[in-house]
């Protein structure tokens, strides 16, 4: 593996899976692996989970860790080649991304999208700078429209309690307070339609994904008929892709209940997290029988150590 950015560089999703079963197993059977190699992980947003459960995996197989709050920490990065840099961006990522890659011998980035510009951000101007100027392998800690590696975690998630081959997953929005980016329900979905998953996408009117994420899934605007026989469902909210960034007024109550849940295969429930308790999902529903919620992020080690462990061995 040369870098990580999509369900696209997974590969066969089965052996993935069965590799990351391995890590998980025996999670200390390549702790010599990343002697003497360094990870840099540098963080454009906040991140609680990406970022240590990405650290713990690199220690688990002997490399060592840089962190690096560009947001905070270091110099404003300019992205537009051939910028006039008279403004507050004192650093053109030319200079940045090759000096990152002198010092580090793989590179974990996280750049949420601005939600205001969806070329911008849906070109991934951030990552892909990155990319191009580095010289190291890159991972995806998070990118404008896109999060596989929590994307691969969920995955690992559904594989380690699924009882029938192709279980019904649902990834349905949920309400929440402020405008959240596309990118988690965008990799969910790709990921769990590429899994061979029956996926099905429950949203409002105003809040389809764009179709090159949700191609392969059935579309449904009435949450209740969604829900019916489902095995898994995914809680999350995102914004509008079409009115980009916004949050269009949304006709009927789209919070998960008992009632709805009764609608279910005894689904189980999964959230990425960091979640709003009672605005996006109920304490209920967070704390009871059939939440996998810290299943899921308990499989974000195994994924990045899986990923890192595959980059390591290519390099
Ligand atoms: N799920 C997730 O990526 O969590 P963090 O934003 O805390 O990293």
């Amino acid at each position: 593996m040369k870098q990580f950015l999509s369900v696209h560089n997974a590969g066969n999703m089965d052996s993935l899976i069965a590799e990351a079963m391995q890590v998980k197993q025996h999670p200390m059977a390549n702790s010599e692996l990343g002697r003497g190699k360094t990870l840099g992980l540098l963080f454009l947003n906040p991140s609680l989970r990406t970022r240590m459960s990405t650290q713990r995996a690199a220690y688990n197989l002997g490399m060592n860790v840089m962190v690096l709050n560009l947001d905070k920490d270091s110099w404003q990065i300019e992205f537009e080649d051939g910028a006039v840099m008279n403004s507050i961006k004192s650093e053109h990522i030319k200079e940045a991304a090759a000096v990152i890659s002198q010092y580090c011998d793989v590179i974990g980035i996280r750049c949420f999208p601005g939600l205001v510009d969806r070329e911008k951000d849906y070109t991934e101007q951030v990552l892909n700078s990155f990319i191009k100027y580095s010289t190291k392998p890159i991972i995806s800690l998070e990118s404008a429209t896109r999060h596989p590696l929590q994307s691969f975690a969920d995955m690992i998630s559904i594989a380690e309690t699924k009882t029938i081959a192709r279980p019904k997953v649902v990834l349905t929005w949920a309400p929440h307070i402020k405008a959240l980016p596309q990118a988690v329900p965008n990799s969910f979905a790709e990921w769990a339609i590429a899994s061979g998953a029956d996926v099905t996408i429950a949203q409002p009117e105003g809040y389809e994904l764009e179709t090159n994420f949700s191609n392969g899934a059935t579309i449904e605007y009435d949450q209740a008929k969604a829900l019916a026989g489902a095995d898994y469902v995914y809680v999350k909210n995102w914004s509008s892709y079409n009115d980009y960034g916004a949050m269009p007024e949304v006709k009927g109550d789209w919070l998960l209940t008992a009632e709805k849940m009764a609608l279910t295969n005894n689904a189980r429930i999964m959230h990425c997290l960091p979640v709003r308790r009672n605005v996006e999902l109920l304490d209920e529903m967070i704390d009871g029988p059939n939440s996998i919620i810290q299943l899921q992020a308990g499989n974000r080690v195994v994924a990045a150590q899986t990923v890192l462990q595959k980059i390591l061995q290519s390099i």
